[in-house]
């Protein structure tokens, strides 16, 4: 598939959306959808729906709308979804399990293949099908099955450090949650960082301009 150059930041993140709601579409039987009603569904506009499509080629047939099979399918190659790129969890504390276990890798383009803790208290631990494995052992275990990226659930204070290791390894892309925005340290790397933070203060942001707080709450 050739790069495609310009794609906003905003467009992206918009992609798993239109993924996730063309899957309910899906399974609901339905077989094409118009930007009209797409975009009532997803509370944004027919036009942005358009444009965010158009940035990949478009795919809607003027008076026919949008095949939703094709669509889905196409929004999911764009995504890289059939990929299985092999990841790493770093961290198997509470944060790392919940994620290792409730998280669908296969088919978000990831195959989870390692699990890593340095505490004796969870090495030799199994979550899903792997056995976690000493932080130790990253080296061999990434020289053997050279996994490309890794998920962070480690404390911040060992965050850089553990990138910079890793790294080194010939992993360069990494879902973060460790709560350190490594992009700001590590040119060339992909990162998402993800702080469930930012969006419980959104929340409170919206409730805060809808429901004003009164004189005797402050
Ligand atoms: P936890 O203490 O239960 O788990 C951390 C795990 O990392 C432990 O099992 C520990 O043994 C392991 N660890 C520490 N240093 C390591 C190293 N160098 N190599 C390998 N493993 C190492 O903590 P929890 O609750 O799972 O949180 C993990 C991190 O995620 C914390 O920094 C926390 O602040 C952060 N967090 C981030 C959220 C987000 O939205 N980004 C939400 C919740 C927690």
């Amino acid at each position: 598939m050739p790069k495609r150059e310009g794609v906003s930041l905003s467009v992206i993140k918009r992609l798993p959306r239109y993924y996730r709601f063309l899957g309910e579409l899906l399974n609901r039987g339905v077989t094409r959808i118009s930007s009209r009603e797409l975009a009532q569904m997803m509370q944004l506009t027919a036009s942005q729906i358009r444009q965010d499509l158009n940035c990949f080629g478009g795919f809607g047939q003027q008076g026919y709308g949008y095949n939703v099979a094709a669509l889905h399918k196409e929004i999911g190659n764009i995504m890289g979804l059939d990929r299985h790129m092999p990841m790493v969890l770093i961290g198997a504390g509470n944060l790392g399990r919940t994620i290792a276990r409730h998280m669908d890798f296969d088919s978000s383009g990831f195959r989870l293949i390692g699990i890593f803790d340095n505490s004796v208290h969870i090495v030799g631990q199994t979550i899903r099908d792997l056995v976690v494995r000493d932080a130790a052992e990253l080296e061999d275990f990434c020289r053997a099955h050279t996994p490309r990226a890794a998920v962070l659930c480690i404390p911040k204070e060992v965050a850089f450090e553990t990138t910079q290791r890793l790294m080194e390894l010939g992993v360069n892309c990494f879902w973060n949650f460790s709560h350190y925005d490594l992009s700001l340290d590590f040119e060339g790397v992909i990162v998402e960082n993800v702080h469930l933070g930012d969006s419980l203060m959104t929340l409170s942001y919206q409730i805060n301009e809808a429901y004003p707080k009164t004189e005797n709450q402050k």
